[in-house]
C-alpha cells in the first residue's frame, strides 16, 4: 500500500469541494475527486493536475447506493485504504422554504443529499478507512444548521433566510455526525462538522463574500487534526459553533 496519504473529496469538481482538492493537492496527498457528472470530473481531475494535484476521478452520485458502491471499489482497486473522506456535496433543496408552505420534496431533496448521501458514502467508505493509521472524516455541515444561532437572531445577513430545508438538513447532519463520533469513539476515527462560512459559489448565486478557497480552510484543518484532535465537535474558523 502506498504511503502517500489518500483523500476523497463527494462533490469535487467545483466550489468550495475544488479548492478542499487543491488545499490536500498541496500537501502532497492524492486526491479523488468525487462528482456525478463525468465531463465535470474530468474537467475538474485535468485542472487539479495542471496545478500539480495528484488527482484521480471517482464517478460519485452521493443518492445512488450502486454509484457509491462503485466509488468505493474505486478506491480500494487505486489505493487499497482510504486516510481522509470530506463529505462536502451538498444541495439547498431549491426553491421557497417558508415551513408553512414548503413542498416537501424540497424538504426529501435536501435530506436524501445532505444527509443521507453522506451517511451513504460514510459507510461505504469506513472500510477502507479503518485501514487508514490516523483516518479522517470531514461533514460539510453550515452554521444555519446551529439552532443556538437560528433561535438567537432574525438577522439573515448572520443566520440565513428562513428556511424548513436546507438548514434542518444540516441541523440533522449535525446530530448524525455527533453521533457516528459516539459510535467511533475508542477508534482512531476523528469525525467532524465544518462550516465553510458564506463563500460565492453556484449554491447560493454566488452572493457569498468569502472565496471557496476561504471556506476549504476549516475541511483541512479538519482533514488533517492530529491523533489527539477533537471528535463530534462542529467548527468554523473562528471556532467552536454552539449546536
Ligand atoms: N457556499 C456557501 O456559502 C456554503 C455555506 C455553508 C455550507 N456550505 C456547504 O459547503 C458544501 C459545498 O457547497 P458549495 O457552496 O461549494 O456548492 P456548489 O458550488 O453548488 O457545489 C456543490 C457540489 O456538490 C455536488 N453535488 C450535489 N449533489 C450531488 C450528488 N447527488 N452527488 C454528488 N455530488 C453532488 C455538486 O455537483 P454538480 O456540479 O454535479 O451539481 C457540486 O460539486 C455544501 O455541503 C454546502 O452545503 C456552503
Amino acid at each position: 500500500m502506498s504511503e502517500q496519504t489518500i483523500a476523497l473529496v463527494t462533490g469535487a469538481n467545483k466550489g468550495i469541494g475544488y479548492e478542499i482538492a487543491v488545499g490536500l493537492g498541496a500537501l502532497g496527498w492524492a486526491v479523488g475527486v468525487g462528482a456525478r457528472d463525468g465531463a465535470r470530473r474530468e474537467a475538474a481531475v485535468e485542472k487539479l493536475r495542471a496545478a500539480g494535484v495528484d488527482s484521480f476521478g471517482v464517478p460519485l452520485d452521493v443518492t445512488d447506493d450502486a454509484s457509491v458502491a462503485g466509488a468505493a471499489t474505486l478506491v480500494e482497486e487505486r489505493a487499497g485504504r482510504l486516510d481522509v473522506l470530506v463529505n462536502n456535496a451538498g444541495v439547498t433543496g431549491g426553491g421557497q422554504q417558508m415551513p408553512s408552505m414548503i413542498d416537501l420534496d424540497i424538504v426529501r431533496t435536501a435530506v436524501e443529499t445532505n444527509v443521507l448521501g453522506t451517511i451513504r458514502v460514510t459507510n461505504a467508505l469506513l472500510p477502507l478507512l479503518r485501514r487508514s493509521p490516523s483516518p479522517r472524516i470531514v461533514n460539510m455541515s453550515s452554521g444555519v444548521g446551529s439552532l443556538t444561532r437560528q433561535s438567537a437572531s432574525t438577522d439573515e445577513s448572520t443566520v440565513g433566510p428562513i428556511s424548513a430545508a436546507y438548514s434542518p438538513s444540516k441541523t440533522f447532519l449535525n446530530a448524525v455526525t455527533v453521533q457516528y463520533a459516539r459510535e467511533l469513539r475508542g477508534t482512531n476515527i476523528l469525525i467532524n462538522a465544518g462550516c465553510p462560512g458564506y463563500c460565492a459559489t453556484d449554491l447560493n448565486n454566488h452572493s457569498g463574500w468569502r472565496t471557496p478557497e476561504q471556506g476549504a480552510a476549516i475541511a483541512i484543518r479538519l482533514a488533517t487534526l492530529p491523533d489527539d484532535g477533537p471528535t463530534g465537535g462542529f467548527f468554523e474558523d473562528a471556532g467552536v459553533i454552539p449546536w
